[in-house]
């Protein structure tokens, strides 16, 4: 029997003493003046006057509490044959020495911190060793290409940014100091070190008088004590991507952030402390920040940070082999993991190899999870698959079928209902409210449940333009969906130009922007259309200028590597197209959904307001001799 109808009905009733209570579980310097401040609107606020340290919540509270000696981190890496395990007592101590090293540089808190790292411990020790002093890190994706970091080391202007000599991809090493050299030249402000881990497979050359050895540094360091911060104050900023080429800053507070990954651990992953969580996803996505990170630390499980893929590290068994190894209790990953298990290992059979025994649930987020992937993972693994559907600004569930509460009938295509703390409805263009079935834009009325953003790093106007300016009363997610009648959220599509590659969210803007500065370029668009295996990919369309002397083929092998060089591999942008023009709205608008829904072949109408219709044609057969719009 579920307890979640009567869970949200009591959130529903008194938000504040459900938060207050929930609030319990978390270790306070000092406890809140108020649980809830909205005394400043929009800009609202969760345990106003409360002193907390997230880093010694998630490690010295369970040293001292007796977990010293549990495993608090397991270090998978298929990709360089390593596996290293660390207790919480083992944690704690590189955790504050490293902080001793942040402090030696200067480091205090307020300040800011861009990790540019791998998955490796040292980029987990990072993080909470910025947390134990109230430094704000910025974790930037090492699959993000120079001018990616440049723009986020302009935006929250770093002190220093921590980085390693090289990341390893299955059929690559990947040098990371010419990416931070040049993200530094290219930047206005400038970071005054740059610390570095050397990796075994390829070492850097340091500069002198700028960059720091990782070991040689930890090596003389003296550990640093947790400062206690305020709850309201800034834990991180994570960049994601929105409709315009520059990255949103998102910021998380201490305080409630806390609170409510600690209510999650148990509330929608149904884990205990002591059992080991495993999100495969990589610290540089909120994914990796909530569920690699903080909320199985926060709740005393021991964390899997795994370095290597679902397949070909190194085969299709590498999750199970990895459940099997160290007890893994949940696993939280993308859909497209498992389309790509899925796709080399169609039979299962390499389950039958691992004693799954103590696996108990599988989560799928970062994108739509398909029913026939679901229905696949639900019979290979015989256990729940459950989808739930948030984003980097809330930095936890907004809808889930919560494990911890006792799971809902599952239906296939929906992440089933409202997580306790989100009122979630269905808006049309107006605003006005929609019945059950009818799709609009989701909404969640405000105020925003603890954890989520308070506002954009610098840019209180960016915030409530991005989220709350089009819904007065209410945050707009940017995604489509609809709620069935009973009480069911389905979510469809953006409803802005962001699009989602293998559980990556990228903007379309930011490509577009890289292809209009090709010099031969005169016009451009990016829509991402579907893909068997990513979810999406995007896909670019291209008008050359008068004075353009190349061939189709010469052009776009260019654009795509300009594409990699600018915003980074992880785009996945292989295709490009030359038209002769785009199609456009009167007023000049590019029909982006027009042309996507033609190259996924899905039903279309002529756009009334469309300048000249002609244009499709060569759109559909330039997308057609492609391999696309059958
Ligand atoms: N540093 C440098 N490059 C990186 C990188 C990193 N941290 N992560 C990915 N890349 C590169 C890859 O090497 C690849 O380069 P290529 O074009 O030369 O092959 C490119 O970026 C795209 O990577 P990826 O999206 O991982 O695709 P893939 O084709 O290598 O693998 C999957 C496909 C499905 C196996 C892979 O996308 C996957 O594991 N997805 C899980 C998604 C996930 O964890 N999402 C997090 C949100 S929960
Ligand atoms: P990110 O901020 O990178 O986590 O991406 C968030 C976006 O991914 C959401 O706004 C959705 O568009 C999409 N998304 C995440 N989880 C789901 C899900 N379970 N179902 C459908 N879309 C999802």
């Amino acid at each position: 029997m579920s307890r979640y109808a009567e869970t949200y009905a009591d959130w529903q009733r008194a938000p504040e003493n459900y938060w207050a209570r929930a609030a319990e579980a978390v270790h306070w310097y000092k406890r809140w003046d108020r649980v809830f401040d909205s005394s400043r609107p929009p800009f609202h606020r969760w345990f106003p006057g409360g002193s907390v340290n997230s880093c010694y919540n998630a490690l010295d509270r369970h040293v001292e509490g007796g977990r010293a000696e549990q495993l608090a981190l397991i270090y998978d890496s298929p990709l360089t044959g390593k596996v290293e395990r660390f207790t919480y007592r083992e944690l704690r101590d590189l955790t504050a020495r490293f902080a001793g090293v942040l402090r030696r540089y200067g480091l205090a808190k307020g300040d800011r911190a861009i990790i540019y790292m791998p998955a490796v411990p040292q980029a987990i020790v990072a993080m909470l060793a910025c947390a134990r002093l109230g430094v704000i890190h910025s974790v930037v994706f090492g699959g993000f290409a120079a001018r990616e970091l440049a723009t986020r080391i302009d935006d929250c202007a770093p002190r220093l940014l921590i980085t390693a000599s090289c990341g390893v991809e299955p059929t690559r090493v990947i040098p990371y100091m010419p990416l931070v050299d040049e993200a530094i030249a290219l930047a206005r402000t400038k970071p005054e070190r740059v610390i570095v881990l050397q990796r075994e497979r390829l070492r850097a050359t340091l500069n002198a008088s700028r960059d720091v050895d990782w070991d040689e540094a930890m090596a003389s360091a003296q550990p640093a004590d947790c400062v206690p911060v305020a709850s309201t104050d800034p834990l991180y900023i994570l960049y994601t991507s929105g409709s315009t080429g520059k990255p949103k800053g998102v910021v998380r507070d201490n305080g409630g952030h806390l609170v409510a990954l600690t209510w999650s651990m148990h509330g929608v992953y149904g884990v205990e402390p002591g059992e080991v969580f495993w999100a495969a996803s990589d610290i540089g996505w909120v994914v990796g920040h909530s569920y690699i990170v903080y909320g199985p630390l926060f709740h005393g499980c021991t964390a899997i940070l795994y370095e290597g893929k679902p397949v070909g590290t190194p085969d299709a068994g590498a999750f199970w082999r990895v459940i099997a190894d160290h007890g893994v209790a949940a696993l939280f990953t993308a859909p497209t993991s498992f389309r790509a298990i899925r796709r080399e290992d169609p039979t299962g059979a390499l389950l039958a190899k691992y004693d799954l025994r103590r696996f108990r649930t599988l989560f799928l987020a970062g994108e739509r999870a398909d029913p026939e992937t679901v229905r696949w993972a639900e019979q290979k693994l015989r256990r729940p698959v459950i989808d739930h559907w948030w984003q980097t600004e809330t930095g936890w569930a907004m809808a889930a079928n919560c494990a911890g509460l006792g799971l809902l009938p599952v239906k296939h295509g929906s992440p089933t209902k409202p997580v306790p703390g989100y009122d979630i409805r269905i808006l049309d263009d107006r605003g006005q409210e929609l019945p059950p079935g009818r799709e609009g834009a989701i909404c969640v009325k405000l105020p925003l449940p603890p954890s989520s953003l308070p506002t954009l790093w610098n840019n209180d106007d960016g915030f409530v333009a991005a989220y709350l300016k089009d819904f007065p009363g209410f945050y707009k997610t940017g995604d489509a969906g609809f709620i069935d009648a009973d009480g069911y959220l389905y979510v469809l599509a953006r409803t802005d130009d962001v699009i989602n590659v293998a559980g990556h969210r990228l903007s379309t803007g930011a490509i577009e922007e890289v292809l209009a500065g090709h010099p031969d370029v005169a016009e451009c668009a990016v829509v991402g259309v579907k893909d068997a295996l990513k979810g999406q990919v995007p896909v670019g369309f291209v008008v050359l200028n008068a004075r353009a002397r190349r061939e189709e083929q010469d052009l776009v092998p260019e654009l795509v590597q300009r594409v990699r060089d600018q915003i980074g591999p992880v785009a996945s942008f292989k295709s490009a197209m030359v038209v002769r023009q785009l199609p456009k709205t009167r007023s000049g608008k590019i029909l982006r959904g027009t042309m996507r829904r033609i190259a996924d072949s899905e039903p279309w109408q002529m756009p009334a307001t469309i300048e000249d219709a002609s244009v499709l044609e060569g759109i559909t057969a330039a997308l057609k001799s492609a391999g696309y719009a059958r």
